[in-house]
């Protein structure tokens, strides 16, 4: 038995996904999860439980693996660097890791080594400094934390100075030990938010899905339309040669997810990265030749890339959101019923509401009938809406 093991931080609904393309791939995913029952751990047939901020937790998991990967990017850096240290692959590699990790290192990192489109930004050691900078430039501002912030939590708009004390009282000063900072940021009052997905191997073979436009409701990630309508050809391969571009300064290995925003000019501006598989993502499932999950493993293990490509004209993800419906299942007969072509993914995690339980993917040619199909699947296996 000398087959590859892949070891997997984290066992949220992205771990999860991995699992179908390493069983084709024949190679065996060990799982360090936050619990017994996480979504993941439902999957996996190896898996430690165990707290990945604990040094001695993740050594002794990544004794078995050849390889480690990552559902999130919150194992804290130092204990990942005395991973490399000790000769284990880690990829991505802390070095690259720590862009998606803290926000203020990645703006000015993207700043002197890229020049990459970005709002308006300044570290802020107080309020007095971020009311300073929001006088300068004008408000509203958005105010972020460096570390610790998911699906809008630790992001503020501040309509006036009277506000700058808010991220301050609210952020953590502290986020997988190390220390918290905001950043004052240009409110961006974009068009609409895009996505750029690369996977980029350690040979430094780099494939790029399709731009995406994205659309959030309350700072979590709602729909995906692929290719983004009304992207000029231009357009797209700017923002593709600026995921490249990232994914080589910071010598990413797997995937990047490049978040932008998109100005009514047309212009973009980075928001964040990701590097790991993302919601965005996640239309590759079903809508690419090669999806990021399969693309994530293969560049992992440094493997030649798959296919980025779309299958067809337009693929619609739409995320299904906690709701009413605690048995998602239960729904399906319903939905398959009514969609031969529906996609679906659900995730196993006890529905919340408002929390990502699964997604739906639909394609086809025409753009209102797809996202309306998917729409529908959505809400209806969420349980906002029911049918007699
Ligand atoms: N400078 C900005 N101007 C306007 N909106 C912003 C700005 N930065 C972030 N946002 C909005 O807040 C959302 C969440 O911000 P982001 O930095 O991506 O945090 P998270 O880690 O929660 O995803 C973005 O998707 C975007 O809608
Ligand atoms: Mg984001």
């Amino acid at each position: 038995m000398s087959r590859t093991t892949i070891g997997v931080i984290g066992g949220g609904q992205l771990a999860r996904m991995m699992y179908e393309p390493a069983i084709k791939l024949g190679i065996g995913l060990r799982l360090l999860a936050e619990g017994p029952d996480v979504g993941a751990a439902q999957i996996f047939k190896d898996v430690m439980v165990g707290d990945y901020t604990d040094e001695a937790t993740v050594k002794s998991f990544a004794s078995n693996c050849q390889i480690i990967t990552f559902d999130h990017e919150h194992v804290p850096t130092w204990i990942l660097r005395g991973l490399v240290a000790e000769g284990k692959l880690v990829r991505p590699g802390p070095d690259a890791l720590q862009h998606a990790q803290d926000k203020l290192l990645m703006r000015r990192r993207l700043t002197t080594s890229l020049d990459a489109p970005a709002p308006k930004w300044q570290a802020c050691a107080d309020a007095a400094e971020l009311r300073a900078f929001g006088a300068e430039i004008g408000f509203p501002i958005i105010a972020k934390a460096s570390r610790g912030g998911y699906d809008g939590h630790g992001v503020w708009k501040l309509d006036g100075p009277a506000d700058t004390g808010i991220p301050f009282e609210q952020a953590l000063t502290e986020s997988a030990g190390e220390k918290v900072e905001i950043i004052g940021e240009e409110f961006v009052d974009f068009a609409r938010e895009l996505s750029v997905i690369v996977v980029r191997s350690p040979s430094g073979q780099a494939v790029v899905y399709p731009v995406s436009e994205t659309i959030q409701r309350n700072g979590v990630c709602r729909e995906t339309i692929t290719p983004a309508p009304g992207l000029s050809d231009e357009q797209a391969a700017g923002i593709t040669r600026l995921g490249l571009d990232i994914a080589d300064e910071l010598q990413i290995t797997g995937v990047l997810a490049v978040e932008l925003m998109q100005r009514t000019d047309g212009s973009v501006v980075v928001n964040e990265l990701a590097l790991r598989p993302h919601n965005t993502g996640h239309w590759t499932i079903d809508g690419a030749h090669t999806s990021q999950f399969e693309n994530h493993l293969r560049a992992v293990l440094d493997l030649p890339l798959g296919d980025p490509r779309a299958r067809d004209p337009w693929c619609v993800m739409v995320n299904i959101l906690g709701g009413s419906n605690q048995d998602l299942p239960s729904e399906l007969l319903h939905c398959f019923a009514r969609d031969p072509k529906l996609r679906v993914e659900l995730y196993g995690k006890d529905v919340r509401p408002g929390r990502k339980v699964g997604h739906v993917n639909c394609y086809g040619d025409d753009l209102a009938e797809v996202r309306a199909r998917a729409e529908h699947a959505a809400r209806y296996l969420g349980g906002e809406i029911r049918e007699g």
